[in-house]
């Protein structure tokens, strides 16, 4: 069979998806917005093999166990479906989402492999219904299928939530500079993460409606060049977000001490010296710090002064998915 070869590149939500109207086919309570990031992405072959007797997932090199392997051999599963195809697949994925970024690989892990895998089922989906396959293995990844500003809109069937692009090509400067304050795998994954605090937080309600009002005031930011606005909306979203876990039962935060300091070094630089620099965080302690390229060194010293070995990383807008047959892009 054909071997397919698919690039997707991670993205960073900045109004977020923390929850589920439906669990089974990832269906989130709120429509969020990101942006794809250019420095980040996983690069996946598929191609199946009918004398296999299962699917093999081979990523970074290490063949992953039964176990390791289960959203995978899902959203296989679902390509089998779709196509009609009944043989197994080799997977291999190569990340290059350096664990110093402390981004979450799999948006651009699941966009990847449903490029790669439904082209080499013989399928040639659209782009919104790639979303919508990539939706079914992680949620972000719905948006990884876009280069630059996305969203995904939360829609209320299969058919009716994906992402769609806002703005993929992005002229105007911004970036993220990531601060990695601990690249430990989380306690709390975002699928628990997101149920405990959907399912006990008081005040989640209150959030799925503010997020889902945010998203146009959001997408006016973005069409208007407008950083202040659109970072502002990010930060406190992501701080809304971030309020509710530790009001979940059981109770959990991912921030930690050095992630406030950060948060705070954000407000610190805006109010006080007027560079306009916003805080977001997702389901972990590492602070992405929002803000234009043109500032770089004023945060890197302001953030060096307050954690001075801590490891930074610049990422900016990328491109949406590529797929290509054979196996290098
Ligand atoms: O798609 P998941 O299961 O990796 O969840 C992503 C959750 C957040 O990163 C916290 C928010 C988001 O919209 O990406």
């Amino acid at each position: 069979m054909k071997h397919y070869t698919a690039k997707a590149h991670t993205n960073i939500a900045l109004l977020k998806y923390w929850g589920k109207a439906d669990s089974e086919l990832i269906i989130p309570t709120t429509s969020s917005i990101s942006l794809t990031l250019n420095e980040f992405y996983t690069q996946t072959t598929v191609w199946f093999d009918s004398t296999l007797d299962q699917d093999r997932v081979v990523l970074d090199g290490i063949l992953l166990s039964t176990k390791a392997s289960t959203k995978v051999v899902h959203l296989l599963n679902l390509v089998r479906q779709l196509s009609g195809l009944t043989s197994y697949a080799h997977v291999e994925s190569h990340n290059h989402v350096p664990t110093a970024a402390g981004l979450a690989s799999s948006a651009s892990a699941f966009a990847a492999l449903a490029g790669a895998a439904s082209r080499a089922s013989g399928l040639t989906l659209s782009r919104q219904d790639l979303s919508r396959l990539a939706r079914r293995g992680s949620g972000s990844a719905s948006r990884s299928i876009f280069g630059g500003f996305a969203q995904w809109e939360r829609g209320h069937s299969d058919l009716t939530s994906f992402a769609k692009p806002i703005m993929e090509e992005v002229t105007w400067p911004i970036q993220l500079v990531t601060v990695l304050i601990n690249d430990q795998p989380k306690k709390v994954s975002s699928r628990t993460g997101m149920q405990l605090a959907q399912t006990s937080a008081p005040g989640y309600q209150q959030w799925v409606a503010d997020t889902n009002a945010a998203n146009s005031a959001a997408l006016t930011a973005i069409f208007n060049q407008d950083l202040a606005t659109l970072g502002c909306l990010a930060e406190e979203n992501a701080l809304a977000m971030h309020a509710l876990n530790p009001t979940a039962t059981p109770p959990f935060t991912y921030l930690t001490t050095q992630s406030w300091a950060v948060i705070r070094l954000a407000q610190t630089l805006r109010n006080n010296k007027g560079i306009p620099v916003y805080a977001t965080m997702d389901a972990g302690p590492n602070v992405k710090l929002i803000s234009q390229p043109h500032d770089t060194s004023v945060i890197m010293q302001a953030l060096h002064q307050i954690l001075p070995n801590v490891q930074t990383q610049i990422a900016t807008p990328g491109p949406g998915i590529n797929i290509v047959e054979g196996d290098t892009i």
